[in-house]
Formats: C-alpha cells, structure tokens, sequence
C-alpha cells in the first residue's frame, strides 16, 4: 500500500500523543459522568478504540454505521445509515467520535438527530478536520487541522481500502482519479 501514498501526514507516533491529550481532556469535562461514546462506522473504528483507552473514566460504547462517499472521492451529500445505532439515546450525554469532518454534513444531520431522539447533551470529537466545511459545525473535541487533500488509513478509506494503514497519508491522485 505505500506506494499508493504520496506522502504521509500524520505518523503513528504523532497520533498516540495527540489522542492521548484528547482522553485526559474529555476524562476531566466528563468526570462524574458515564457518556456514551458513539463510533461512526467505519472510518472512526481504530480512532475509536485508541481514544476509549485514553479515557480513564466509565464509558459506554455505542456504534453507528452512516455512508456519504460511497465509493467516490467527494461526499454525495446524502447521508445513509447503513446499521443504526440500536441504543436508546434518551438521557444520555453522547459524544460523537468522528474520524474527520469534511462538508459537515454528516455530523450535522445525525447531531441533530440524537437530539431529536432526546439525547440530553450531544458534543462530536473528530480527529480530523478538513477546512472546506459547507455548514457550521459545533466542534468540542479536534485532533489535526489538515489541508483539503485526500487522505487515507488510520481507519480512512478510499473505495474500502487503505484502512489498516497506522499512519494518516495523501492518496496519490492517480489512484482515485482512475
Ligand atoms: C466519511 C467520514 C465521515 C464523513 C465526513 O465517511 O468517515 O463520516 O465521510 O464527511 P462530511 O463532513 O463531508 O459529511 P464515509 O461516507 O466515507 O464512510 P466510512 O466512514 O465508512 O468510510
């Protein structure tokens, strides 16, 4: 797969520190509380599973499937659940953890939606933030600003693959501009 990779952004190292500082940061807000800490599927899976180790206060794990891209390089602005999130929100202090916000349009749409289903407070944590936002997003928790390039592994794909990949690196545009 590294020859697929342009170049690498984000080394593993680099990602444990800055993960790390996001457990202790949301182990402090949240500490006489339980949150349920809910994963989109299946970009934030291994940002996921390193933060709810970061965290040393209880949390609850909840897991939803949603889909924009497809198999395109571009959001298509339609935002799908592929496998619902099967736990009662009501009540609960949810922190969403993303692994990188792009239009905005996903966090927006299932934001509003636990809130609609009575969650008592809703904050989203994402890993990643790209700069071209189409709407206004209420951001707690951000790991990296990074340019707007496209970029693969540590849970992102293109076309389901690059996943596995421990570091966070360009795409060479010739792989997703076949
Ligand atoms: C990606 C990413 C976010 C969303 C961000 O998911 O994981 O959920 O797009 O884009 P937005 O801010 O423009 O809405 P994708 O649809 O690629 O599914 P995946 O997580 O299964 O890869």
């Amino acid at each position: 797969m590294r020859q697929d990779i342009e170049r690498i952004i984000l080394e593993p190292e680099r990602i444990a520190q800055r993960v790390m500082a996001l457990g202790k940061e949301i182990s402090e807000d949240y500490k006489n509380k339980a949150p349920l800490l809910i994963c989109i599927l299946r970009g934030a899976v291994i940002f996921y599973s390193d933060l709810c180790r970061a965290i040393n206060i209880p949390v609850k794990m909840g897991f939803v499937s949603l889909s924009s891209y497809g198999e395109n390089s571009e959001s298509s602005g339609l935002i799908k659940i592929r496998q619902p999130l099967g736990w009662d929100p009501i009540n609960e202090d949810i922190i969403i953890i993303e692994d990188i916000i792009d239009t905005g349009l996903t966090m927006n749409m299932y934001r509003q939606l636990l809130l609609e289903q009575g969650a008592r407070s809703v904050k989203i944590c994402t890993l990643l933030k790209k700069p071209s936002q189409k709407q206004e997003i209420a951001l707690t928790y951000k790991g990296f600003d990074i340019e707007n390039e496209f970029v693969v592994g540590y849970g992102l794909d293109f076309a389901e693959r690059y996943r596995n990949l421990p570091y966070i690196g360009v795409l060479k545009k010739e792989i997703y501009a076949k």
